[in-house]
């Protein structure tokens, strides 16, 4: 695992953006696997303003997602699909056909799961998955104690991580859905390149943990050591607390 300390969320921003675009100049359709959340947001920009200023061309690559509430229509506005749509395929000018992930709305939860690793297999695996993480230590919807060997399927958010979300829900901790689809920690671990973001003081003691901690179920990011291809981008305060 490397680790690179920058000085800013900008600053990730840009590193990220940028070696997602060394990725897209040597295999334009590259798929990108992207997440949700206020992190990923200046890597969403800065690549955004890269494909504004020509420096790297976007139109054959493809985005798979992370993780989806279950029970939200995909055109609800806090849907990841939406969210997605707005922050990720417009900006970059991309169609939704460019967009592939799990159907929270399916009536057979369990066959939508297995079908969308099924889809990701078939598109030939994530090149690079992006990840932010929980201040518990949470990869995609994977919270604490999930198997390191899971593959995408239904989660119960915990009450934590509802009222860490009501944010986009107007405040309303009763508006959050309970249940998620996420890709396991085994579907993670599939993804060629692994790039997590962490920024501010809040997520310092998830980093230590996942970067200097034993590779545990207690903190799902840990699993990142077992990948041979995995970066940490830690601004200077999520970084405060590495030895
Ligand atoms: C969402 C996701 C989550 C977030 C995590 C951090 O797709 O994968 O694991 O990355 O909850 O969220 P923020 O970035 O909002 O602190």
């Amino acid at each position: 695992m490397e680790v690179v300390i920058v000085p800013d969320a900008a600053a990730g921003g840009e590193l990220i953006a940028e070696a997602m675009a060394e990725l897209l100049r040597r295999k334009p359709d590259a798929l990108l696997g992207v997440a949700t959340g206020s992190t990923p947001l200046p890597i969403y920009e800065a690549l955004a303003a890269k494909v504004s200023a020509g420096a790297v061309d976007v139109s054959r690559a493809r985005i798979a997602q992370l993780d989806e509430y279950v029970g939200l229509p995909a055109e609800h506005p806090e849907s990841y699909r939406s969210v997605l749509r707005q922050q990720v395929l417009e900006p970059l000018g991309l169609e939704a056909k460019a967009f592939m992930g799990p159907d929270g709305t399916a009536s057979d939860v369990r066959a939508a799961c297995e079908a969308y690793d099924k889809a990701l297999e078939d598109a030939g695996g994530v090149d690079l998955q992006l990840l932010g993480i929980g201040t518990d230590g949470h990869i995609g919807f994977n919270e604490p104690c999930s198997s390191l060997a899971s593959r995408t399927r239904i989660k119960t958010l915990t009450e934590q991580t509802r009222i860490d979300n009501a944010r986009f829900f107007d405040g309303d901790i009763e508006q959050v859905p309970h249940h998620v689809i996420t890709q396991g920690i085994g579907t993670i671990l599939d993804a060629r390149h692994l790039v997590l973001l962490a920024t501010g003081e809040g997520k310092a003691e998830a980093v230590a943990a996942t970067v200097e901690g034993p590779v545990a179920a207690v903190c799902p990011a840990s699993a990142l050591q077992l990948h041979p291809h995995a970066t940490v981008v830690v601004d200077e305060a999520a970084a405060s607390e590495l030895k």
